[in-house]
C-alpha cells in the first residue's frame, strides 16, 4: 500500500516508525557480531517508546539506560536486569541504590566520588556492585561538538590515569566488582576509525589491569555509529568495523550501545503544509510541526531530507521549511528545493527516528504528538498524542 494511503486519516503532525527497518538494522549489528560473545545494549535515549523497546527486546536486545526512568521503561517491557546497564554523568544516591536493588548487569561509573558513593550504597544494602568505569581515551570523534564526548575537555568519563587508580581501588573493595570497561567518544560518526583508535587504547589499558589481577570481562565500546541523513553521506561499513573490534577484543564479551544506527533512518516526522509565504524574495513553507517536535535542525543545524508526494519539479524553488514556534531558529530545513505546495499537502521529514520524539517539548504550550509504527504492513498507534488537559494536569492540581 502507498504511504499516502496508510497515513491519510491520521491527524498531523505525528511520528512514524518502520519496525521492519528497525529489525533489519538491529540484525545487521547482531550478525556482524557473530561468532563472539557479545551484548547489544540499545541506547534507550535515542527513542524510548515502549512498543519499540518491547520489539527490540523480542530480538534479544539489551538496554543502555541513562536515568532511573529509562531503567523502569526497560523493566516494564520485561527486559531482564542482566540485559540492562546504567550510564550517565550525574547519577544520584537514589539512582545508584535503585540500580543496585534491581541487580542490573553493571553501572558505568564516571568519577571517583561516584565510585565512593556507590561503594557506600552497596555496603548499606549489603550487596556487591558490578561496575564499569567510563574511560575517556582523549580521541577526537570529529563529529558535531555538542555530540562529541571523548576529549579530555569533555565532561564525560575519566582519564586513563584516574581510571587506573579507581579500578585498583575498586578491586580491593569487598563491595565493588569491576567487571567491565567502557568508552563512548561521540555520536553520529560516519568515519568509525576514531572508535577503533579508542578501542586499541582501551584494550591495552584493560590488558594491563587484568595483568594486575583484575578480571574485566566486558569490553564496552559505546554507541556512535553514524547514519546517512542526506543522499551524499556514506554510511560506515559496520561489518568491517565489528571485524576489527572482534579481532582486537576476542577474549572479552563485546558490548555495544547503538542508538541512532538502529532507529534514525526508520523514523519519519509527518507534517502538513499550512501556508506558503514569500518575504523579500525568501520563500517559506510553514508547516504544522516545529522545533518543539524535532529540535535537531535548530540545535545542531542538523540536515534532514524532506520529501513530498508531488513531483512537479517544473515549479520547484528553494524554501525554508519552518514551524509555528516563535523563534527565528525554528526551522526543519533551510534552502530545500520543493515544488509549489498547497495547504494540506504532506511533507515528510526523513531520518527522524532517533533523538526526535524524545527531545520534543511543550514549548509554546504545544502538546506532544502521536507516534505510530508500521508493523507487518499495518499501521499501529504506539503512543497517543498528549491533550491539553494532560499537559496542564500538574499545574491545575496546584491552582
Ligand atoms: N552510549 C552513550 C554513553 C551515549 O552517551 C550515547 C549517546 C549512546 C550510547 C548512543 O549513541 P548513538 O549510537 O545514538 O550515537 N541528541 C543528539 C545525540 C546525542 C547522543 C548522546 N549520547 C542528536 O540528536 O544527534
Amino acid at each position: 500500500m502507498l504511504v499516502q494511503e496508510i497515513i491519510k486519516d491520521i491527524k498531523t503532525p505525528f511520528y512514524l516508525y518502520d519496525f521492519d527497518a528497525i529489525k533489519e538494522r538491529f540484525l545487521s549489528i547482531k550478525n556482524s557480531l557473530n561468532g563472539v560473545s557479545s551484548n547489544i545494549f540499545y541506547a534507550v535515549k535515542a527513542n524510548s517508546n515502549l512498543s519499540l523497546l518491547k520489539f527490540l527486546k523480542e530480538l534479544d536486545s539489551g538496554f543502555d539506560c541513562v536515568s532511573v526512568n529509562e531503567i523502569k521503561r526497560a523493566l516494564l517491557i520485561g527486559a531482564k536486569p542482566y540485559k540492562i546497564i546504567f550510564s550517565g554523568v550525574a547519577k544520584s544516591k537514589e539512582d545508584l541504590e535503585f540500580a543496585l536493588q534491581e541487580k542490573i548487569l553493571y553501572i558505568n561509573i564516571e568519577n571517583q566520588a561516584e565510585l565512593d558513593l556507590l561503594e557506600e550504597c552497596a555496603k548499606n544494602l549489603n550487596t556487591v556492585a558490578n561496575i564499569s568505569i567510563r574511560v575517556n581515551p582523549n580521541v577526537d570523534a570529529k563529529t558535531h561538538p555538542y555530540i562529541s564526548t571523548g576529549l579530555k575537555e569533555n565532561k564525560f568519563g575519566v582519564s586513563l590515569d584516574v581510571a587506573r587508580k579507581m579500578y585498583l581501588k575498586a578491586h580491593k573493595s569487598e563491595y565493588l566488582n569491576p567487571i567491565a570497561c567502557h568508552f563512548h567518544i561521540g555520536s553520529n560518526l560516519l568515519d568509525l576509525s576514531p572508535i577503533i583508535q579508542s578501542a586499541k587504547i582501551i584494550k591495552d589499558f584493560v590488558t594491563s589491569l587484568n595483568s594486575a589481577g583484575l578480571n574485566i570481562r566486558f569490553f564496552d565500546i559505546g554507541g556512535g555509529i553514524g547514519v546517512s541523513y542526506l543522499k551524499d553521506e556514506i554510511e560506515p561499513n559496520i561489518k568491517d568495523f565489528f571485524n576489527q573490534i572482534k579481532a582486537m577484543a576476542k577474549d572479552y564479551t563485546i558490548c555495544t550501545e547503538p542508538g541512532r544506527y538502529i532507529v534514525a533512518n526508520a523514523g519519519y516526522l509527518v507534517t502538513k503544509v499550512l501556508y506558503e509565504k514569500i518575504n523579500e524574495n525568501k520563500r517559506f513553507v510553514i508547516v504544522d510541526a516545529a522545533m518543539s517536535e524535532l529540535i535537531r535542525p535548530s540545535l545542531y543545524n542538523a540536515k534532514h531530507e524532506i520529501i513530498c508526494f508531488k513531483d512537479d519539479l517544473a515549479n520547484s524553488s528553494k524554501a525554508d521549511v519552518v514551524g509555528g514556534v516563535c523563534e527565528s531558529g525554528d526551522f526543519l530545513a533551510k534552502d530545500v528545493v520543493l515544488p509549489s505546495l498547497n495547504s494540506q499537502d504532506y511533507l515528510i521529514v526523513k531520518s527522524a527516528g532517533a533523538y526526535g520524539y524524545v527531545m520534543s517539548s511543550n514549548y509554546n504550550s504545544r502538546t506532544k504528538i502521536a507516534e505510530y509504527a508500521i508493523i507487518n504492513g499495518k499501521i499501529k498507534l504506539i503512543n497517543k498524542a498528549e491533550d491539553f488537559m494532560q499537559m496542564i494536569k500538574g499545574e491545575v492540581e496546584c491552582l
